[in-house]
């Protein structure tokens, strides 16, 4: 990257910094943004260890008060392929088992990468922080393979199951210009309210893809 480029995106990083209120919370960025349609630019250490850590700590907490279990650079206008992830997992354990979502504990990708491991897809309703009040059923590959590195540089390169595996790739996709309703099937697409209402908490898609019509892939197990 040149150092104008880097300089300019450093310059943004300090300008969010600067907004982030007294619990270190910044707006979301909204679906309708071009930024959110960008392809992120590659994080290669142009921030000082200091700044990198604030930015990190800007995004987690975002990511908490909204609260989601992922947020990504450009969610908070910066064009830059870093994301932040963290899910408590099912509270039920019984579901964490079905629904493979067991605890994911607080980590960083820096420059993330990822590749099915294999066929199996798994349909299942997620949203996005940048797309408020909606839900919708997206089929995502149930295994697959990460590479990039973490906040420290090091590199990455593990195989990620289940619930984890959807969120690495939910917010890998951010950092490539791509959101969640691309790759949906749009007749799932139901207000967040209405999605536990009618289909419960967890929602169960198999009689919202009968009811309303799409077809469901892979490990339709009911919790
Ligand atoms: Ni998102």
């Amino acid at each position: 990257m040149s150092d104008g480029r880097a300089g300019l995106l450093r310059d943004l990083v300090l300008r969010l910094l600067d907004r982030a209120d007294e619990h270190d919370v910044v707006p979301v960025v909204q679906a309708g943004s071009p930024v959110l349609r960008a392809v992120a630019d590659p994080y290669d250490g142009w921030l000082h260890d200091d700044e990198l850590a604030r930015l990190l700590d800007v995004m987690r907490a975002t990511m908490h008060a909204a609260p989601g279990v992922g947020l990504a650079g450009p969610q908070v206008g910066l064009p830059v392929a870093i994301a932040v992830l963290a899910d408590p997992g099912s509270p039920d354990p019984e579901v964490a088992v079905v629904r493979e979502r067991p605890v994911l504990p607080p980590r960083t990708l820096v420059n993330p990468h990822y590749v099915p491991l294999d066929e199996t897809r798994v349909g299942f309703y997620e949203g996005c922080l940048s797309v408020v009040g909606y839900q919708a059923v997206v089929a995502r590959p149930r295994r697959i393979r990460l590479t990039g590195q973490d906040e420290t540089g090091r590199a990455l390169d593990e195989e990620v199951v289940g619930w984890p595996a959807r969120i690495v790739q939910h917010e890998t996709d951010h950092l490539r210009g791509t959101l969640y309703l691309d790759r949906a099937e749009l007749r799932s697409l139901s207000a967040t309210d209405a999605t536990g209402a009618r289909w419960g908490t967890p929602p169960r898609p198999t009689e919202a893809a009968r009811l309303l019509g799409f077809p469901l892939a892979g490990l339709d197990v009911e919790a």
